[in-house]
């Protein structure tokens, strides 16, 4: 049994000090990952460069000495094996070609193609084997199908993920079949990423909290259910962490209903309230608001030590309830990590 700490928590044991990694750790608040960038030329060059990509992994790992490393990517590299177009625009973010039609739909690839696009990401994660600290745990991940079928049917980010509810509620055959394709090629890439050495996956449904009443259950339950039994199947042993962002009372239960190993949770909910509802199943990941990060002082220290209170009686992984921005100060991590761990 292995004596990595993300791992214990996964496996339900309660440590002294929580592990700790952080969502976007590798990211635009870094002046390294900003040169390792320019030397790829952008940013979807850089998730296709096994070395760049392995390196930017590898960079908050050496800075901060986090327990767990992220594979560099993203989840809109699925959408771009399934052969939709895909392009960053800078200071906006993704452009895709939609999918609002049966017939563009049918113009989308079969789930088992995607690794020809993406056998460089598994590329990255081997290379991570080879250089990655041997007390820090390596997670795949992937988009979960609602999150990343938001952007193939808008063709970008929404505030309000709008062209997708529309697409649901007025062509469901299509909506359907494309969360079903979704499916099937998450399974295929996380397997995938499994068996080039990721060590635990997560599920990032950053947008399930706009799904309401059966909704819910038909498009990010059950799509995490059906994926995290296929891994399971496939792969027994391998952690899965599922985050359905912003789902508020339905954290309860989600971790029985899928099979996930662990709920993360966003910071719209309490420490306290995970506690009493959500960690009574398992582990728990999360939920510092990552604003901390960009406005430090006291009341960073004091709502990291809050959460390490709240979550400290059940197993346990501190992370912020989201993605660290650019606009992040590089030492508030340290200031964070030093009040986890001190
Ligand atoms: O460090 C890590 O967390 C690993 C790598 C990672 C990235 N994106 C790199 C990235 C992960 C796990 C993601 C997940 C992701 N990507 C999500 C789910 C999590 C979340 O944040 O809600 C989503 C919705 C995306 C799609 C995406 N990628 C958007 C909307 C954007 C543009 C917005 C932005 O922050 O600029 C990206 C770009 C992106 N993905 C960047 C990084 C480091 C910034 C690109 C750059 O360097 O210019």
């Amino acid at each position: 049994m292995t004596d990595k700490t993300i791992l214990k928590a996964l496996r339900g044991e309660v440590q002294p000090t929580p592990p700790i990694w952080m969502m976007r750790q590798a990211g635009r608040y870094l002046p390294e990952y900003r040169a390792t960038r320019a030397k790829a030329g952008d940013f979807l060059s850089l998730c296709y460069n096994p070395e760049l990509a392995a390196e930017v992994t590898l960079q908050p790992i050496r800075r901060y000495g986090f327990d767990g490393a992220i594979l560099f990517a993203d989840i809109l590299l699925l959408p771009q094996a399934l052969g939709a177009d895909l392009w960053f625009v800078t200071g906006e973010g993704p452009r895709l070609s939609t999918v609002t039609s049966q017939a563009d739909f049918d113009a989308l690839k079969p789930s088992s193609d995607v690794h020809e696009v993406l056998s460089p990401i598994y590329d990255t994660i081997r290379i991570l084997k080879q250089e990655l600290p041997k007390e820090t745990t390596l997670i795949g991940f992937a988009g979960a199908p609602w999150t990343v079928a938001t952007y193939m049917v808008a063709g970008r980010g929404t505030p309000d993920q709008g062209p997708a509810h529309a697409l649901k509620d007025e062509n469901r055959a299509v909506f359907s079949a494309l969360i079903d394709l979704l499916t099937e090629g998450t399974i295929e890439y996380l397997s995938r990423q499994i068996e080039a050495g990721a060590e635990v996956v997560k599920l990032f449904d950053s947008w399930a909290g706009s799904l309401k009443g059966q909704d819910f259950g038909d498009f990010a339950l059950k799509p995490a259910q059906k994926i995290i039994t296929a891994m399971k199947a496939r792969h027994p042993g391998v952690p899965v962490i599922a985050f359905p962002r912003e789902a508020g009372n339905r954290y309860v239960g989600f971790a029985k209903a899928t099979g996930a190993d662990c709920v993360a949770i966003d910071n719209s909910v309490s420490a306290q309230w995970a506690a009493d509802h959500v960690q009574v199943d398992g582990c728990v990941q999360g939920n510092l608001a990552s604003r901390h990060m960009v406005t430090g002082g006291q009341a960073l220290v004091d709502e990291t030590r809050a959460i390490v209170q709240a979550l400290g009686k059940r197993p346990h992984i501190f992370n912020l309830g989201h993605g660290i921005t650019p606009d992040a100060d590089p030492d508030n991590v340290q200031r964070m990590i030093d009040a986890v761990r001190g």
